[in-house]
């Protein structure tokens, strides 16, 4: 007969089945980390966009107990591992993901203090750029903030070798991905009344880009 114990331990071992691991997760989390803890407002909703395993979504959460944490991503295999690491961190102000696709014209939520996207612009289309950009003008207001990591081009060219092999890999698997140019970012940031803050040189040949929240302007 299955004993309770034996059921609680394959519920666990199933769960942690559903983890999925990056090694990026692991390496990119504490210098983007130290960003975060310099620019994210005081409270608030921390909109987090593609997720993917949910490392990241488990390791900042309980970092700033002040902030709600809400991860999304658009996959849902990667939705089942973002829970299963949120159980494991049992973080009170760490929400269950919701499904949300930068390009989609409405998004799940509302608002959101700030916005958080780690990795995702160069492995999706251009029309998810776009899309996040239009979606962080929506939801964020003048103290909110929009930040980015990952790999860019800046003047037109790749800032390392590895970058440009990495390029090379990602249009090979899909040639509407690809790192994008730094200043393209920018434009269709401020086209949606982002305004720029500052780019932060990250490891590895990546680079931090930080927006802050239109300004409303009332009209009497
Ligand atoms: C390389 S993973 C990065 C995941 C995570 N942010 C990290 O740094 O570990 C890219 C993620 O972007 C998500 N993604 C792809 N297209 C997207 C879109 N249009 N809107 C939102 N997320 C998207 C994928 O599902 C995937 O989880």
């Amino acid at each position: 007969m299955t004993k309770a114990s034996d059921l609680h331990h394959d519920r666990l071992a199933a769960e942690a089945g559903r983890r999925l691991h990056a090694d990026a997760a692991i390496n990119n989390r504490d210098p983007i980390l130290a960003v975060l803890g310099r620019h994210l407002p005081a409270s608030g909703t921390v909109l987090e966009v593609g997720s993917g395993t949910g490392q990241h979504a488990a390791y900042f959460a309980p970092r700033f107990p002040a902030l709600t944490w809400q991860p999304s991503d658009p996959n849902p295999e990667m939705r089942r591992s973002i829970a299963a690491w949120a159980k494991e961190a049992a973080a009170s102000n760490l929400k269950p993901p919701i499904e949300l696709d930068a390009r989609a014209a409405t998004w799940p939520i509302g608002e959101a203090a700030a916005i958080v996207c780690v990795n995702v612009i160069h492995v999706s289309p251009w029309a998810a750029t776009a899309g996040l950009m239009k979606g962080a003008g929506r939801l964020l207001g003048p103290d909110g903030l929009l930040y980015l990591y990952g790999p860019y081009r800046v003047g037109g060219v790749h800032t390392a070798a590895s970058n440009a092999a990495f390029d090379r890999s990602l249009k090979t698997r899909n040639p509407e991905w690809g790192l994008r140019e730094v200043e393209e970012v920018k434009e269709a940031a401020i086209e949606n009344g982002l305004r720029f803050l500052e780019t932060v040189d990250m490891p590895s040949n990546n680079l931090s880009v930080l927006f802050s929240g239109p300004l409303r302007i009332l009209r009497a």
